[in-house]
């Protein structure tokens, strides 16, 4: 090629590169950033597990520094009120380690702006910055898919992560009133307890929303989200089971046994059968029916088990009723299947 062949040809060539480049950010963030491009049911399902997500980061972040989103990642919580009662943990090195990894996880879950976070000044999603930070994101898939990025979402719900909430949900479980109540956040056995009525849920929940979604953007994020949130639940319960025959400090309850017992009452407030186990079960519930030890839970195939919406809100409210708001969400959660149910929308209206 002469000269003045690559004298034009080197423009032109640029030129293409950056309209192709532009033309696919452009499309990337019509298509996303109010997923306009996705089903509503898949909006409303992709935006009911932020409330668990919330509930996780909050919990987690607190846990293992002693502050959450307001200071972590502040445009999440999108101007939602702080979290009541919530506040560092006294953990050992090992747990804390972990603990802040999950924290750090969660703010990835609820965040499309991973490059925000942190090292620079909180900035509306939809910034200059945040749509160069998703288009680049866009194009390692490992990166790709948080909640926000796929969903508009809704600001943080009002969430109860006082002591005196986690030992509510404990003298449930157990049947009585234990003396001295429940604490969370005095030491690692009692965080892990507190800890392991969490992600389980959202996992649940990620099983049940998955053959209902529709579009292949919404599947491969469900699928990320539940691959990690499977993830934390199984190293909560590892941990837990090294000390399944501990009794726990204060109360003549081993670690099995308030495992079994929270079980028990997520089932109950649930209301659609068995789809939780503790980390010792009877043999015929094990991995096979042969079996008494039960590091994960299954079901008879060894499949976890999956929740509705409904199921979820029954627990996390602590109602057992989707339209009572309480115990994590006493103002009730966000999201328009979670509206439905505080309008008084029978719990048999939205069925996705
Ligand atoms: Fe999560």
């Amino acid at each position: 090629m002469n000269p003045a062949a690559i004298f034009f040809a080197l423009p032109l060539s640029i030129f293409f590169f950056f309209f192709t480049l532009t033309s696919s950010s452009a499309s990337f963030a019509a298509g996303t950033k109010g997923g306009e491009e996705l089903p509503r049911s898949d909006i409303d399902l992709l935006e009911f597990p932020l409330n668990l997500e919330y509930l996780e980061a909050e919990f987690f972040l607190f846990g293992a520094f002693g502050y959450g989103l307001d200071k972590e990642a502040p445009y999440l919580a999108a101007g939602g009120p702080s979290p009541i009662g919530a506040r560092k943990a006294d953990l050992t090195p090992l747990v804390r380690d972990i603990v802040a990894q999950f924290g750090y996880q969660e703010v990835g879950h609820i965040s499309g702006c991973r490059r925000l976070r942190a090292r620079r000044p909180p900035a509306a999603l939809d910034s200059p910055a945040c749509t160069r930070a998703n288009f680049f994101a866009q194009r390692r898939p490992a990166a790709a898919g948080a909640i926000k990025k796929t969903v508009k979402g809704f600001p943080r719900p009002l969430l109860d992560l006082s002591p005196n909430n986690f030992a509510k949900i404990i003298d449930n479980a157990v049947g009585r009133k234990l003396q001295p109540p429940f604490d969370p956040y005095a030491n690692d056995i009692n965080y892990l307890i507190a800890s392991y009525v969490i992600p389980y849920v959202g996992l649940t929940g990620y099983v049940g929303a998955n053959p209902n979604l529709k579009s292949p953007e919404a599947k491969r994020l469900v699928a990320g989200l539940l691959g990690v949130e499977s993830a934390q639940d199984a190293v909560i319960r590892a941990l837990l089971y090294e000390h399944k025959r501990l009794k726990v400090p204060s109360y003549n309850i081993s670690v099995a046994e308030f495992t079994d017992k929270i079980s028990q009452l997520r089932d109950k407030l649930g209301g659609a059968g068995l789809k939780d186990k503790g980390l010792v079960v009877p043999v015929k519930y094990g991995a096979e029916g042969k079996i008494r030890g039960n590091v994960i839970a299954g079901n008879e195939y060894s499949l976890s088990y999956s929740r509705t919406p409904e199921e979820i809100l029954r627990i996390v409210y602590g109602t057992g009723s989707a339209s009572k708001p309480g115990g994590f969400h006493p103002k009730g959660a966000g999201g328009a299947i979670a509206a439905s149910f505080l309008k008084g929308g029978s719990e048999e209206k939205v069925v996705y």
